[in-house]
């Protein structure tokens, strides 16, 4: 098996929670808070594919915007609570296992880092207000690229700041177009699936599951490094 020289993560939605801006604003929001969350996400995510198909490249903050506005107004929100949602989306919450995951992966010698559609300002101002900024090595962008994932011009950019080959990444991710993507690109990948979701059909198997990131300290150990 090639070694693994980098472990990389995805961010939304797989250290970070993309629900938990909703989720504090329950109170306000009632009973619908969950599923204006998913339209939210699910807008957003479709704003990016869209946006690379039509070579319309906005950032992924602008999107996030985008994608609010129009979900407020799906489901009858008052604009008042926009402020509030937007900045509760630029200090979203890991999931709970994330920090001592990352805490005890830092103690190995791989190389540790986000790739990400957010942009260099929203992903530095998450590690920072999670106290997680000390655990990367480097945080990739897609601004680089100027296109979202899963275009492989993302997926390029950890392969040439660190002149490694695809299948010395083992990349992680919650979100499984984002597996299929980075499987598809050539990376080893790893599917999070804490919600026993069901994987995509899109031609790609992820190369290992698990169902929360704790469970990477015991995958890694069959990875030499
Ligand atoms: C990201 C999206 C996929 O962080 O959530 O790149």
């Amino acid at each position: 098996m090639k070694k693994i020289k980098a472990i990389i993560f995805d961010a939304y939605g797989t250290l970070f929670d993309v629900n938990s801006a909703a989720e504090k604003c329950k109170e306000k929001l009632g009973d619908k808070w969950e599923g204006f969350a998913n339209y939210w996400r699910t807008t957003q995510l479709e704003y990016t594919w869209l946006r690379s198909l039509m070579r319309r490249h906005k950032d992924f903050w602008q999107i996030t915007e985008d994608s609010l506005d129009k979900s407020m107004n799906f489901y009858n929100i008052d604009n008042s609570m926009r402020s509030e949602l937007l900045s509760l989306y630029k200090v979203l919450s890991p999931f709970t296992e994330v920090r001592d995951t990352l805490k005890k992966l830092k103690q190995s010698n791989y190389k540790l880092a986000i790739l990400s559609n957010g942009t260099p300002d929203l992903l530095n101002e998450l590690v920072v207000s999670n106290q997680l900024k000390d655990i990367f090595d480097d945080i990739f962008s897609v601004e680089e690229a100027g296109i979202f994932k899963p275009d492989s011009k993302v997926y390029d950019l950890p392969i040439n700041k660190y002149n490694i080959e695809k299948n010395e990444v083992l990349f992680l991710s919650a979100n499984t177009w984002d597996v299929s993507g980075a499987g598809n690109y050539g990376y080893n990948t790893v599917w999070v699936n804490r919600n026993n979701n069901i994987f995509d059909k899109l031609d790609f198997e992820p190369s290992q599951q698990i169902n929360n990131l704790s469970e990477l300290l015991d995958l890694i150990t069959i990875y030499p490094i």
